[in-house]
């Protein structure tokens, strides 16, 4: 989908395959929130595309993209045609989810990495493990990457401790402070 330049355009990505649970909802309220202020936002649900894992054939060094056909070129088109990127994914097995990491390992096919600098992202980490033993490794993870690629870390939403289906919903302060921070954002971008 191609949208107008004028507002600020917000991308949520999911990466949970439950459908309605914790990372959808937290997007959800960031995206609510940066609507409130004024931006334009979508939604993508991983689970829903076709993205295959990288196959390390390094054919995009030399093409500048993959030789892959599936979801993956749209849905960059859409992440370089948003100001605001929210990347949400629960801790499975103190990693991301497997369709977060085949969606976050296709970057490497980019070439052109000057596209990622100064990108606002916000990450979305729900985790069934209270403590940073459980959340730690992915956020390390995430926020290392965002900061190799020189993009704009503006907030890492945590859900600990919270494992069932849409349990988040009875967490407000959790669930405010995600609709403040899409606000906020939307607030700053010019
Ligand atoms: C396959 C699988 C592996 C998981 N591994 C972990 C884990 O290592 N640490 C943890 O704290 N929670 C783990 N969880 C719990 C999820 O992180 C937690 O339920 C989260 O809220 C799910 O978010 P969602 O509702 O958006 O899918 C795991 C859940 C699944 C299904």
């Amino acid at each position: 989908m191609k949208m107008t330049k004028s507002e600020t355009q917000v991308i949520g990505i999911v990466g949970s395959p439950r459908r309605n649970g914790n990372t959808e909802i937290i997007v959800d309220s960031i995206m609510e929130g940066a609507r409130e202020a004024g931006a334009l936002s979508h939604k993508i649900l991983l689970s829903d595309l076709k993205i295959a894992p990288c196959r390390a054939c390094n054919v995009c060094t030399k093409k500048g993209s993959c030789v892959q056909q599936d979801d993956m070129d749209g849905l960059l088109d859409q992440m370089f045609d948003s100001d605001v990127w929210i990347l949400g994914t629960p801790v499975y097995w103190w990693g991301p989810t497997a369709q977060f990491k085949a969606f976050l390992d296709r970057w490497y096919s980019v070439n052109d990495r000057s596209q990622f600098r100064g990108r606002n992202v916000i990450l979305v980490i729900p985790s069934g493990g209270a403590g940073e033993y459980s959340y730690g490794p992915v956020r390390d993870m995430l926020e290392r990457v965002i900061k190799y690629l020189g993009m704009n870390h503006v907030k890492t939403i945590l859900a600990p401790g919270i494992g069932g289906k849409g349990a988040v919903g009875s967490h407000p302060e959790i669930l405010d402070s995600a609709r403040r921070t899409g606000r906020d954002i939307a607030n700053q971008h010019p």
